[in-house]
């Protein structure tokens, strides 16, 4: 049976992602901040595919302090990991011109720091196993800096590079390190946004993204068009980006 742990996966994308593998016969483990959601999650997945076995640990990843252990705690319960993914974000909406130091420096804290506490402690534990994968939810938002919200953009733009990082760092040791760019995804992060095209339902981007890893892409996402957009995007000049407001 293999083993899934995933972090932060009580809703949205995350949670898709829990029901695409526990219909697969994984074994889930999953992160999440709040034991209501996790406990209600935890059972409806136990009750709806016999086949998989789930697991749930309390961690919410803004406390610093909960990480290591909480990384431990899931190690232990499934005795072994075939793939560690951290899917865990915020992005605070605003008026597109005023920061919120609090909420930018939450947004990093969520996104980036703690997603790096705990890669940085799956990328060891794989080392030694001398196999498996880690994956990490990052965004074509990070490709570049926009108007609207840096902080998200920052926040994905040190995840990426740190999995890009990983990647290289564990490839001699036969440890695959993918990063999605899933594109826009139909869940609470995205409605009631205006201007959002090409919106994947969370249950079909779950599919995509279970798929690719299980073929071990490294940096993919969910409908293959936005790799164009991407491209174009990271080469656009500055002083368009200065014109362009959000998404
Ligand atoms: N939706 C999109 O269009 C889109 C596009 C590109 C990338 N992404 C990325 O995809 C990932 C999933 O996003 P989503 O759209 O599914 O958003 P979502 O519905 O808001 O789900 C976010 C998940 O992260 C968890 N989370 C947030 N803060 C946490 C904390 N402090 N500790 C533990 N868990 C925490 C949430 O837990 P609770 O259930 O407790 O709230 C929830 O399960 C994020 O990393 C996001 O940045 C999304």
């Amino acid at each position: 049976m293999k083993r899934v742990i995933l972090v932060g996966a009580t809703d949205g994308l995350g949670k898709a992602l829990a029901e695409v593998y526990a219909e697969r016969g994984f074994w889930v483990t999953i992160l999440g901040r709040s034991r209501e959601k996790l406990e209600a999650l935890v059972a409806d997945l136990r009750g709806r595919f016999p086949v998989a076995t789930v697991n749930g640990v309390v961690c919410d990843v803004a406390d610093a302090a909960r990480l290591e252990p909480a990384f431990h705690e899931a190690i232990a319960v499934t005795g072994h990991c075939d793939l560690f993914l951290y899917n865990a974000g915020v992005m605070h909406g605003g008026d597109g011109v005023t920061s919120v130091p609090a909420l930018d420096a939450e947004t990093m804290e969520v996104n980036a720091v703690a997603a790096v506490r705990l890669l940085g402690l799956a990328a060891n534990w794989f080392r030694v196993a001398g196999r498996g994968q880690i994956g990490g939810i990052s965004s074509i938002a990070g490709d570049r800096g926009r108007s609207g919200n840096p902080a998200y953009n920052a926040s994905k733009a040190a995840l990426s590079t740190f999995l890009e990082g990983l990647r290289n760092r564990l490839a001699p040791f036969g440890v695959t390190v993918s990063t999605v760019k899933p594109g826009f995804v139909g869940t609470r992060m995205t409605a009631g946004k205006p201007g959002l095209f090409w919106v994947a339902p969370a249950a079909e981007a779950a599919r995509i993204i279970a798929d690719r890893l299980e073929k071990r892409h490294e940096v993919f996402y969910v409908y293959r068009r936005w790799a164009l957009l991407g491209l174009a995007m990271r080469h656009a000049p500055r002083f368009l980006f200065k014109r362009l407001g959000p998404p």
